[in-house]
């Protein structure tokens, strides 16, 4: 037996199992392309941050960032594991709403909030309102005033730091979308007309540095700013902000070289910078939010596919396809991302053959993974693709009017069934065919306009 990361190990078979279940067996049971979560390493990772945070500094609250991965069964693990929960659309508010979450420890974000989403929020009493904006303020302001009601809010701040990361996901900078920017004002700005606002009650600051982040200094850095900027807030105006929200991003492995620090570091380094410079400062220990997406379900993700077409271009390339691709993981292509894995059948054969892995779009760019070590493969064989728990799921899609996978839980050896399988008809499910067009009526009919 060969020990990987969480539960998964090769077992005397040969093959590769997760949480008990040998992932032969669940391609043959569930189909492919299939994602795998495993649930023991999801909860453990909830646990890391629970005590590193709040078990140690009980100032503090870990929300997951659904956007990462959510399902309803995922919106009980993460309510069982006492952290709270960010969304960022109706849609996502939604499922946390259906699956019963507690709704005071939800937190929505987002740059462009719906007129309908904020009174969706209001309605469903939700824990926090991040302000993106001036115009969502106002917005805030107005359908509180409709509803006879008050909004808890953050303000997102930009706090001008730039992480280390792909500059797609790099969000901390001045130049983005998202936030108002400290250095020139408009954030003072913000706060003192959240300040006037007869429905707003100011509770927080909220900022997110980016996305896959390994160095630790990023977060101390954009905790002083922070900090520094809560004092200056009071100063000012003499309000004091009470929660400090420093949004998520904390990187993890997905390929040789990646290396991620430890939960617990980032929480002794973060909760001490904050501490020390209330202390200094004299200024009351807010308290602290972390939203961590990624590195909660990341790792613990892998997908299963059946190898199809096997293509070698001597002295060129050998392209091995599957039956996925950027439908159910966008990644490679969005962001030129990474990815290892190994075939789940013949995980124990050494891995003579240098492979490239392809998907089944049409598009040249569908490609999974560009330099893959396996053993020799046959149609019908399963790759596994590791660590596409985060922004897999969430982001697949249909292109091509494929049908997006199921997602399984595993755990003990029991696999559960969170989401199924879409099928054809689902494909077309909100497809409608005006009458004039239907097959049989004449051209003359439908020129008409009848
Ligand atoms: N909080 C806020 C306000 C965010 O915008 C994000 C991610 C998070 C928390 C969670 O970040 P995480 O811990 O997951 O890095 N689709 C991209 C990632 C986009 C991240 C967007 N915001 C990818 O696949 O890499």
């Amino acid at each position: 037996m060969v020990k990987l990361h969480g539960t998964m190990i090769i077992n005397e078979k040969g093959h590769l199992e997760i949480g008990g279940c040998d992932t032969v067996d669940l391609a043959a049971e569930f189909g492919t392309p299939l994602y795998i979560m495993d649930e023991e390493l999801v909860r453990e990772r909830c646990r890391q941050y629970y005590e590193g945070f709040t078990g140690t500094y009980p100032n503090s609250e870990v929300i997951y960032a659904s956007k990462a991965f959510l399902t309803l069964a995922m919106c009980h693990i993460v309510e069982s594991e006492g952290l709270g929960l960010d969304v960022v659309s109706g849609g996502e508010l939604y499922t946390a709403m259906k699956a019963g979450f507690p709704a005071d420890k939800v937190y929505f974000h987002g740059n462009n909030k719906t007129p309908d989403e904020i009174k969706y929020a209001l309605e469903s009493k939700i824990g926090r309102i991040i302000v993106d904006n001036l115009t969502e303020l106002e917005t805030l302001d107005r359908i509180c005033g409709e509803l006879h009601t008050k909004a808890d809010i953050m303000i997102r701040i930009t706090p001008g730091i730039e992480a280390h990361t792909h500059e797609y996901i790099q969000t901390g900078q001045i130049d983005s979308k998202f936030g108002l920017v400290l250095s020139n004002g408009q954030a003072l700005e913000g706060i003192k007309i959240a300040l006037e606002k007869e429905n707003i009650n100011l509770k927080g600051l909220h900022c997110h540095i980016g996305s896959q982040i390994f160095e630790l200094e990023s977060y101390q850095h954009a905790a002083e700013i922070m900090m520094d900027f809560l004092h200056k807030v009071y100063l000012e105006t003499g309000h004091r902000i009470e929660d400090l929200n420093l949004g998520g991003g904390f990187g993890i492995y997905y390929v040789s070289g990646d290396k991620p620090a430890n939960i617990k570091a980032y929480a002794t380094m973060v909760m001490e910078t904050i501490n020390r410079m209330c202390e200094e400062m004299d200024y009351p220990t807010p308290k602290v939010i972390v939203e961590p997406g990624r590195s909660i379900v990341g790792t613990a993700g892998t997908t299963l596919y059946t190898i199809g077409s096997v293509k070698d271009i001597p002295g060129v390339r050998k392209y091995v396809a599957v039956d996925g691709g950027m439908t159910d993981n966008p990644r490679p292509a969005l962001y030129q991302a990474r990815y290892e894995g190994l075939v789940a059948n013949k995980a124990d054969r050494p891995r003579t053959d240098e492979v490239s892995i392809a998907g089944k779009c049409c598009e040249s760019g569908d490609m999974l993974i560009w330099d893959l070590h396996i053993p020799e493969v046959q149609p019908g064989d399963i790759l596994a693709v590791f660590c596409t728990g985060a922004y897999n799921y969430s982001m697949s899609n249909n292109y091509n009017m494929l049908a997006r996978p199921a997602v399984v839980f595993v755990r003990d050896g029991r696999a559960d069934l969170v989401v199924r399988r879409e099928t054809y008809e689902d494909l077309v499910r909100n497809d409608v065919v005006p009458e004039r067009m239907k097959k049989g009526k004449p051209l003359s009919v439908v020129n008409s306009g009848q």
